[in-house]
C-alpha cells in the first residue's frame, strides 16, 4: 500500500470522480486513494456519455495519483499502463481474449467489460494529479439493450467478491504507477501493443464529421495519437478526432 493510502466507501454518490474531484479540491489526498460508490447516480463515461451499472453489483472506483513526472508529450503512458493493470484484473480471475481498446476500454472479445475515464490536471505543461476512474462489470447479469457489455459473473459463472477485486486492482496500479516511475517504457509500451484491440488489423472508424473509413491499426504514440494506415498512407488521429465504429 502507498503510505496514507486508504478506500473511502460511500453507499451512493454522484459520480467517484467528481467526489475526488472534490476531495483535491479541499484537502491533502494521499497518493493511491480510492473512492469507491455502490451506487453512482450520474456516473461519467468518455466523450461525455453517462455510465450505467447496476447498483451493488459492480466496480466503480477513482483513484487519485500524482504522476507528475510526465507530460504532455508522454502522459498517455499513464493510460496505457491502468488500461494494462484493469486487464490484468480480468484475465487473472480466468477471463481469456481480454484486450485493451484505444484509448482505454478493457474488452473481453468484441464486449465490453470495463471503461475508464482519467481526468488529469496540469500545470505548465505537466500533469499536477491524475483522478483515474474505473467501471468495472462484476456480477451485473443484465445489461438490457447494451448488447456489447458483458460482466466477470458471466463470463466466469460465479458471483465475485468487489472488496477482494478492489484490492487485488489497488496493487497492480500501484505496482504500474512504480513501473513506470522508474521508466520501465519499453516492457509497458510492448505490454500495450501486444494486448491492443485491432492491432495490425483492418477496423472501420467514423471522423467527427460522420465521414466512414477504414485502415489498419498500427500503434498508440506516448501522446495518446492513434497511428492508421490508409491507402494514403499512415495518419495519427487524437481521441477527439476519430470514433470506432466497432
Ligand atoms: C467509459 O467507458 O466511457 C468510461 C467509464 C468510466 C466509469 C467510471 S465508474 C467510476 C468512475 N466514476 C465515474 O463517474 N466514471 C468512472
Amino acid at each position: 500500500m502507498f503510505p496514507g493510502a486508504t478506500v473511502i466507501r460511500l453507499p451512493t454518490v454522484d459520480s467517484t470522480n467528481n467526489y475526488a474531484a472534490m476531495l483535491l479540491k479541499t484537502s491533502k489526498v494521499a497518493e493511491g486513494t480510492a473512492i469507491m460508490a455502490d451506487e453512482q447516480t450520474h456516473g461519467r463515461g468518455q466523450r461525455g456519455n453517462s455510465w450505467q451499472s447496476e447498483d451493488n453489483k459492480n466496480l466503480t472506483v477513482s483513484f487519485v495519483f500524482y504522476p507528475t513526472f510526465l507530460e504532455t508529450g508522454n502522459y498517455f503512458l499513464w493510460s496505457m499502463a491502468v488500461s494494462l493493470a484493469v486487464r490484468k484484473l480480468v484475465h487473472v480471475q480466468g477471463v481469456p481474449n481480454v484486450s485493451v481498446k484505444w484509448p482505454n476500454d478493457v474488452l473481453v472479445g468484441t464486449k465490453k467489460i470495463a471503461g475508464i475515464l482519467i481526468e488529469n490536471a496540469w500545470n505548465a505543461g505537466r500533469l499536477q494529479s491524475s483522478i483515474v476512474g474505473i467501471g468495472l462489470n462484476v456480477n451485473q447479469l443484465r445489461f438490457g439493450d447494451k448488447v456489447n457489455a458483458t460482466s466477470l459473473h458471466l463470463l466466469v459463472g460465479q458471483e465475485f467478491s468487489r472488496k477482494r477485486l478492489l484490492e487485488i486492482l489497488s496493487s497492480y496500479l500501484q505496482k504500474a504507477y512504480i513501473d513506470l516511475l522508474s521508466a520501465k517504457l519499453d516492457s509497458l509500451r510492448s505490454e500495450y501493443h501486444q494486448y491492443l484491440y485491432g492491432k495490425d488489423l483492418s477496423k472501420t472508424f467514423f471522423l467527427a464529421n460522420g465521414t466512414e473509413f477504414t485502415g489498419i491499426v498500427r500503434e498508440v504514440s506516448d501522446n495518446g495519437k492513434i497511428m492508421i494506415e490508409r491507402e494514403s498512407g499512415l495518419s495519427s488521429f487524437e481521441m477527439k478526432d476519430i470514433t470506432w465504429s466497432y
